[in-house]
């Protein structure tokens, strides 16, 4: 546990929601503008390591076969298609509010990868989904949660969707702690990923964006804090690849 300080939640502002609205939309450019190149450059940028870490979100899931699963922000599909490989659930709800990405995710159910299980894709925001309380076994999030403009009302959500006892899970990039591996990421993350992005799409800018939301991102223990606060026990992380990602598990209660 933190000894951090944790900050309050502010009361709710026309100003707060507008800025949040104008976060949601910014980010909606950016994944419309690069949605038919996003899992190139994911391939390219990472050099395949997000694959490894796709395996071990879909171990953390662990989906039982009649499990029904709702994967937010889930773009392409790249989680929804590795639950179908490993351990195929009943569901997938894959939703993400940029329609661009899902059509591909649509492209590839209509290719066969989800193996026969019943995957369908819906628009959705992360932080208002159209899904009755209780709905689903298992949550899971990739790459979301530090585009979201409000995280803790995304975290709300996913533990009124779930049903009591549900499994939320979360796959976002971190800061690693040892000081050298840190500044091997930082150059990294300040040169190849607007590097890269910015010559698959010419859009360097929001590649600048998909930079300093990783280096803004809050520590883990602040996230862990975050779902306790949202209605979830069990909390635990998992650190992957020396801490450049972290994989965040919890129970609904
Ligand atoms: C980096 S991509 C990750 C996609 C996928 N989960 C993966 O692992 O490849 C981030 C996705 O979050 C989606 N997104 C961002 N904010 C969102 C929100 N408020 N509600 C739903 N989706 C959102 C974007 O449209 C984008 O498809």
């Amino acid at each position: 546990m933190s000894d951090e300080p944790l900050t309050c939640a502010s009361a709710p502002s026309a100003q707060g929601a507008r800025e949040r609205d104008d976060k949601g939309e910014r980010v909606r450019d950016i994944f419309r503008a690069i949605a038919r190149k996003y899992e190139l450059f994911n391939a390219l940028s990472s050099l395949g390591i997000y694959r490894l870490w796709l395996r071990r979100v879909a171990r953390t899931a662990a989906c039982a076969p009649d499990d029904r699963v709702i994967d937010v922000a889930g773009g392409t599909g790249d989680v929804t298609f590795e639950l179908c490989r490993t351990c195929p659930p009943a569901s997938v709800e894959l939703t993400d509010f940029t329609k661009e990405m899902l059509d591909i995710a649509d492209d590839h159910i209509a290719a066969g990868k989800a193996r026969g299980v019943a995957v369908r894709t819906t628009v959705a925001d992360a932080m208002d989904l159209p899904f009755e309380d209780g709905s689903f076994d298992v949550y899971t999030v990739a790459y979301g949660l530090r585009n979201f403009s409000d995280r803790e009302l995304s975290m709300r959500e996913a533990r009124r969707v779930l049903r009591p006892g549900g499994t939320y899970v979360a796959l976002e990039f971190s800061t690693p702690s040892n000081p050298v591996w840190r500044a091997v990421y930082n150059a990294y993350l300040g040169g190849v990923i607007p590097f890269v992005g910015g010559h698959l799409t010419h859009d360097r800018a929001g590649f600048d964006y998909l930079v300093s939301s990783i280096r803004e991102f809050p520590p883990q223990v602040r996230v862990a804090e975050e779902l306790r606060r949202a209605g979830f026990g069990s909390v635990e992380y998992h650190l992957c690849t020396g801490g450049i990602a972290t994989i965040y598990r919890a129970t609904a209660r």
